[in-house]
Formats: C-alpha cells, structure tokens, sequence
C-alpha cells in the first residue's frame, strides 16, 4: 500500500526491487488493493513479477473502494457486476491469468455480503480466482459470507497496541477454519521504533490524521515504544523485529503483512522470522504494553464508525 498511495512520496524503482528482493529470499505473499493508487501498485507488481514464474507466488487483491480524479474515497461497491468488473480490470492491470485471494477491501452494509461473494464464487468457478477473502469483516459478516462460499482468509488490523481482533473475530475465524491475513503490525510505522515527534508528514500521509499520532496520544504511544525498545535490544533485536515476532507468535494460522517500502526496511524486517521469544519475553512485552495501552483509536472516528469489525452485534 505504501509503495503507490497514503503515506507520503515513494520511489517505484525502489519499490519494485523490494517486492523483487522479497521473493527472492522466499517470501510468496503478495498484498495489494486495486484502489492503492488507484491501480498504480497492481502495476508495480506486475513490473517486480516480470519474468518469474507465477506458481509459488499468491497473491491477494483487494477491491471495492471508488475514488475520483483527485483520489478521494467515494464508498464501497461490492454488487455482483462490480465485483467482476473490478476482477477484469485488475486481471489486466497484474498481467496474470488468476488471483489468488479476492477480497471486499471493506464492508458496505447496503449490499449483502452473500451477493458479493456469490459473485466472487462465480469467478472462481470461471477459474479467474482461487480462494474469497474479507478484509475488517465483524463476526457476523464472516459467518454470513462462510455460508455462501468457504472464507479462506480474514485480513485485519492486529499488533501489539491493536488487539480487537482477538474478542470476536480471530475466535470465530479459528472456529470455521479461516486464517487471519494481520495488517499494521507496526501500527503503520508508529511500532517501529523510527518514529519521532519531530518526523514531518505531507498532509496526504495518513498518519498526517491519525488519531495515535497526534499531540499527547503521540507521546505517550511513543513512550510505550521505548518500553518495547528496551526488551527488544536485551534480545539483540529491533523494535520492529520484537513487534513483528509478536505477530507471528499469535498463531500459524496468522501471517503478519509487513509494509516494507524499501530494500532497508525489507532487511530489518526478515529477521523477525528466527527471533525466538520465550514466555517470559512475551510476559515482558505484555506487561509493558497492555492489551488496551495505546492512545488514540486505530483510526479516525469517521472511519471507525464504518468499520463492520468495530460493530457490536
Ligand atoms: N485490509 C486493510 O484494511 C488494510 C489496511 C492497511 C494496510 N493493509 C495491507 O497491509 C500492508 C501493510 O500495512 P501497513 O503498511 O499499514 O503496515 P505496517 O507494516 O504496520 O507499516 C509499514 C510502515 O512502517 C514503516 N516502517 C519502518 N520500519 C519498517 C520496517 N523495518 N519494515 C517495514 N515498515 C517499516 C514504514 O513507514 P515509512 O516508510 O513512512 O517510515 C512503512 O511504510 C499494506 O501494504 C496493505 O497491503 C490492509
């Protein structure tokens, strides 16, 4: 997402040889939205793909969000011919034959959920998708949309000082046998331990509005990060390390996303893969960042009061 849209400027030939590095060293997953700069990132891929062979690789494509001209968000369109429009479009756009996760990027009440994967399902079938997803879906959606089609996937928002996930959602997912795709491990840069109070921001960066990055939320996210850093650095790892074993200990149904934008960032990141944390690592950290410790919600009220995963059935 970072490479083509919401956090600031980003060089595509810098982005590409990150997705290139990254498969190289045997990553396979690939995520994307064909809203993420509104169609620039699925071109980005089909660039770093050029060449490879396509097995091995899966890649996971979001859809739904409109925008206009100057990219603002319009809603989302999950009907049965958008979704196979958008299908079209991103088929075309990744120069690939098939996707293989297709996903509502969000939920949009006004359309059921089973007509969209009704939809999804019928693109299967026609052999253009491999498996349904759904992306900050709530417990009910799930379960509505399993029924239709088997969910092979929920992507949701989950680190350290974003733990909702777990009431519900990962419960209900575990039970039906879906896994959890986790996003913001690093809570979009602020768990990385590079963030600073003085680090500047266009005001198209998300983070240029997000509630945990702002004023006094700010500061005191960051101290929980120091916190972090000090456990972190006792186990010869980075912050990001630490928030990315974190993750990948929750469960191997959950398989962390990391928003590397940049070979350098790739690199801190892999490591996270043979960073072992004991029990009592992991009692550290939780004692040092509660479940309920960060400042600030995950996203401005505007957009939490439409997140289906935010509501309480
Ligand atoms: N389903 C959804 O609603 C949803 C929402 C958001 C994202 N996603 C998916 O999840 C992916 C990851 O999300 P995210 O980008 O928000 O997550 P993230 O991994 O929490 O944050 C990534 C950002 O952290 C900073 N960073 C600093 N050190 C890093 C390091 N060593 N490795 C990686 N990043 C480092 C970078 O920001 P700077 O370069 O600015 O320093 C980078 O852009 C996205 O690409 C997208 O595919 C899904």
């Amino acid at each position: 997402m970072g490479m083509s849209d919401l956090y600031g400027p980003a060089d595509d030939q810098e982005s590409v040889r990150t997705i290139q590095a990254a498969l190289d060293t045997g990553i396979t997953l690939l995520d994307t939205g064909d809203y993420y700069g509104m169609g620039h990132n699925e071109l980005l891929i089909r660039e770093a793909l050029r060449g490879r062979k396509r097995e091995g690789i899966v890649i996971s494509v979001k859809f739904g969000a409109m925008r206009d001209v100057k990219g603002n968000w319009l809603g989302v369109d999950g009907r049965p011919e958008a979704v196979k429009n958008f299908c079209g479009y991103s088929l075309r756009r990744l120069g690939t034959e098939y996707i293989d996760i297709y996903r509502l990027g969000r939920v949009n009440p006004q359309i059921p959920i089973e007509d969209t994967v009704g939809a999804i399902a019928e693109m299967i079938t026609a052999g253009y998708v491999r498996h349904v997803g759904l992306s900050e879906a709530g417990e009910q959606t799930i379960r509505r949309a399993h029924a239709i089609h088997p969910i092979s996937d929920v992507q949701m928002e989950y680190s350290l000082i974003s733990r909702g996930v777990e009431d519900a959602i990962l419960p209900a997912c575990r039970e039906l046998g879906i896994s959890v795709t986790a996003y913001g491990v690093l809570s979009r840069g602020l768990l990385s331990g590079h963030w600073s109070k003085d680090r500047q921001t266009a005001p198209n960066d998300f983070r240029a509005h997000n509630p945990r990055f702002q004023g006094d939320n700010l500061d005191r996210n960051l101290a929980l990060v120091e916190t972090l850093r000090h456990i972190a650095q006792a186990k010869g790892a980075t912050v990001a390390q630490a928030a990315i074993a974190w993750v990948l200990l929750r469960g191997e149904d959950i398989v962390p996303l990391i928003g590397a934008r940049r070979r350098e960032q790739l690199n801190e990141a892999l490591p996270s893969l043979a960073l072992s944390l004991s029990a009592s690592d992991l009692g550290d950290i939780e004692r040092a960042i509660p479940k309920d410790a960060a400042a600030g919600q995950r996203y401005a009220p505007q957009v939490m009061a439409h997140l289906d995963s935010e509501r309480r059935s």
